[in-house]
Parts: structure tokens; sequence; C-alpha cells
């Protein structure tokens, strides 16, 4: 019975309307698929007294995107969709913007607590269709994703503050 529900949900969201979720998740795989070099940008250019710190936490918030990306891309291919997968298609699909280094540690912090806020805007918005379509699954996953990075923009605002 299970199994049959889950088909039918399936099917449901590769229909007309289907086809929106599968962009909004793909816009998601290519901004982490960008944040993931973004923090690396920070780990590596990232200077001054909070050094060992950020460093640590720059590594600790990438390998947790590349995650992300996967279990997102995972979750395309499940609902038989195509994940975005060479530079060139994550570059057209993303919406978060690359720099070159920032200048302090600071720059870098709050350039993060951006991109994490604009990331749980955008996800809510993909919640809203999965809602829609009664994809359970991939709101409830959406609902993982935000809830951490809502935790994160809470920590790395009080490191601001
Ligand atoms: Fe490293």
């Amino acid at each position: 019975m299970a199994k049959v529900m889950e088909k039918e949900t399936v099917k449901e969201t590769t229909g007309t309307t289907g086809n929106d979720l599968l962009a909004l998740l793909n816009q998601q795989v290519a901004n982490w698929a960008v944040l993931h070099i973004k923090l690396h940008q920070h780990h590596w250019f990232v200077k001054g007294p909070h050094f060992f710190d950020l460093h640590a936490k720059f590594e600790e918030l990438y390998n947790e995107a590349g995650q992300t990306m996967d279990e997102l891309a995972e979750r395309i291919l499940a609902l038989q969709g195509s994940p975005v997968s060479t530079t060139k298609e994550i570059s057209a699909a993303a919406t978060v913007k690359e720099h070159a280094p920032l200048k302090s540690a600071d720059e870098m912090v709050k350039s993060v607590r951006d991109d994490f806020k604009q990331l749980i805007n955008e996800i809510g918005q993909a919640m809203e269709v999965a809602e829609k379509q009664k994809d359970d699954g991939t709101h409830d996953m959406l609902i993982g994703i935000r809830t951490t990075l809502e935790k994160h923009v809470w920590m790395l605002d009080a490191y601001i503050k």
C-alpha cells in the first residue's frame, strides 16, 4: 500500500506542475554547489585572531554543503528528474553570487549568513510547491535543510554581534 502511494506521489511530481518543483530543487543543487566552493574560499583566505575557529567552521559548513547538494540531487533522481551536473549548468541555475576573496573575517561570516538567509527564503518557496503537490518526501527533506540553516544563521549572527 505504501509503495503504491509512493508511486502515485512520484507520478504527480513529474507532471506539468512537477517541473516547477524540479527546477526549484535544481536551483538548490546549484546554490549548494556554489556555496561548497564559496565556503572553501573563506576557509582558505580567512585571516586574523579567529583564524583557527573560522577555518574549522567553514570546513564544517562546506562538508555539510556537499552532503546537502548530494541529498537534493538524489531526491531529483528519485522523482525521475535530472540534477544539474556540470559547472555550466550550475552557473546557469544558481542564484547565490560569487565574489573575489573577502578582506575580513567579519565580511566572510556576514556573507555566509546572507547566503543562508537567501536559501531559507528560496527553500520556503520550494516547500510551498511541494506541499501543493502533496510531495511529503520532498517537503520533509526541505524542512530539515531549512531548520539547519536557521540554526546556522542564529549562530553566525551571534558571532557578528
Ligand atoms: Fe582545509
